[in-house]
């Protein structure tokens, strides 16, 4: 059963927010956007359609969920970025920040690449949920423990067609 969390406009106003808290930070200057595929490739496509900043985006994506709803602890890049991100501005943007283990991964593997600047945009922040130190510098919504689907995330590839996020309950 989808219980509805978050409306298609609670998730636009939280859009909007972000948006214009990476504005203020980065003035006129260039950012890249990397997007984690697949569960962000919604919100990446709002969140640059509000930044007026010159951008540009690449797609990496990462493996750490099967089709279960409980992370492996691993992470294998199953897809990496095309572009150099040396000397750039560069913000990750991301799905849901959960055990917090995906994002730490990801970041030390892309500071590595000598980047000028490195944030993180989540849209969701499990923030209860968190195993090791991971602060999004960019967060949406907050949320508790729970999975959800929808705005482009998914349950075993399916749902990220449903405009709200919702919470999966089990029937009883
Ligand atoms: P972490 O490594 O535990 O922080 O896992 C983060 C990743 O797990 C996210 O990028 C999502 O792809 C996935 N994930 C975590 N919670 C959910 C959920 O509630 N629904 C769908 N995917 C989730
Ligand atoms: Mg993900």
């Amino acid at each position: 059963m989808l219980k509805p969390l978050f409306t298609k406009n609670e998730i636009g106003d939280a859009v909007k927010r972000l948006a214009s808290c990476i504005e203020n930070d980065f003035g006129d200057e260039e950012i890249l956007f990397v997007c984690l595929l697949k569960g962000s490739f919604i919100f990446l496509s709002d969140l640059i359609r509000c930044i007026r900043n010159p951008s540009t985006v690449d797609f990496m994506r990462v493996s750490s969920y099967g089709t279960a709803m409980k992370s492996k602890g691993e992470v294998t890049v199953t897809k990496d970025l095309e572009e150099s991100i040396e000397g750039k501005n560069v913000i990750i943007v991301e799905d849901i920040i959960d055990s917090g283990l995906t994002l730490k991964i990801i970041k030390k593997m892309l500071l590595e690449r000598g980047p000028k600047t490195l944030k993180i945009c989540a849209l969701l922040d499990k923030r209860a949920r968190r195993e090791v130190e991971m602060e999004g510098d960019y967060v949406g919504l907050t949320i508790d423990d729970g999975f959800v689907v929808g705005y482009g995330i998914d349950y075993a590839e399916h749902y990220r067609n449903l405009p709200d996020i919702c919470v999966i309950k089990k029937d009883k």
